[in-house]
């Protein structure tokens, strides 16, 4: 596999812009679908096309030096879809597990998955494993994969996790507070993200992260996700750093 013709980046220089780069970017991939039928090609192809916007990304988020990018993959309730559209969207995960493994590996990327890994298959639950394994000492870039994932399943989780520690006598429901509903979740080490793109001009959450994102910035993209690029993504970045996040208090900026 040539790893280095897909992943480095020799054009991609920092922002020039001076804008603050956020820490961890987090992007809603929505549009796959719409894209392929404005060109008159099969869901699938858009699915595919959309695989090669991660790599894409992923690319431009070591560049941009982005420390952590969350992709939402397929979510809680993309069960609801075709048979054969949840199959090929299971089939595509693994073959970019398979195929991008060792290259992301070799640029030092970290693969993290967040979801429910039971109602997986045993040979998608296995390859997540062995991704996780393999990069877990990466430091470059997080590459956090939200698949089979539902904020509202994940607090769920994290609830019923807390709850059997109670019963077990380990916990005070006293003791239970944000940063140990923190420590249960998927996410537990990651930062919130700072930074929320959705594509395809959909202004809707579709219960993606909704505990961290608490007071992350959204931006809204139009384009479909098969066509997002490195000038997507720092358009995307340089509407952020026009941002004034305030977290409830006052502005930093001066006045
Ligand atoms: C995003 O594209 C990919 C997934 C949700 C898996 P869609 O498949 O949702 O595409 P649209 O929204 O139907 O165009
Ligand atoms: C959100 O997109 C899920 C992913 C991008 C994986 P959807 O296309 O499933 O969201 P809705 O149904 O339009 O809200
Ligand atoms: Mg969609």
């Amino acid at each position: 596999m040539s790893g280095e013709a897909k992943l480095s980046a020799p054009s991609l220089a920092l922002r020039e812009t001076g804008g603050e780069v956020p820490t961890h970017v987090a992007i809603i991939m929505d549009g796959n679908g719409r894209w392929a039928a404005k060109r008159g090609l099969p869901r699938f192809e858009g699915h595919r096309r959309g695989v090669e916007a991660i790599r894409r990304a992923v690319r431009s988020a070591i560049g941009l030096g982005i420390k952590y990018l969350t992709v939402y993959s397929f979510s809680s309730e993309n069960w609801r879809r075709p048979a054969q559209e949840v199959a090929d969207l299971m089939g595509l995960l693994k073959r970019f597990v398979r195929h991008d493994l060792a290259d992301l590996h070799a640029h030092n990327v970290r693969v993290r998955i967040i979801g429910e890994r039971e109602g997986l298959s045993p040979d998608i639950r296995a390859l997540l494993d062995e991704a996780e394994a393999l990069t877990r000492e990466n430091t470059a870039l997080t590459l956090v994969i939200a698949f089979n994932y539902g904020g509202r399943q994940e607090i769920t989780r994290a609830v019923r996790a807390l709850a059997e520690k109670v019963k077990a006598g380990d916990l005070e429901p006293s003791a239970i507070d944000l940063d140990s509903i923190e420590a249960h979740l998927d996410t537990q080490g990651i930062p919130d993200p700072d930074l929320v793109i959705r594509t395809s001009g959909e202004q809707r959450v579709s219960n993606f992260l909704i505990w961290q994102t608490a007071y992350s910035e959204f931006v809204f993209i139009p384009d479909f996700w098969p066509d997002f690029d490195d000038n997507t993504f720092r358009a995307a970045l340089d509407e952020y750093s026009r941002r004034d996040r305030r977290f409830g208090g006052l502005s930093a900026r001066a006045v």
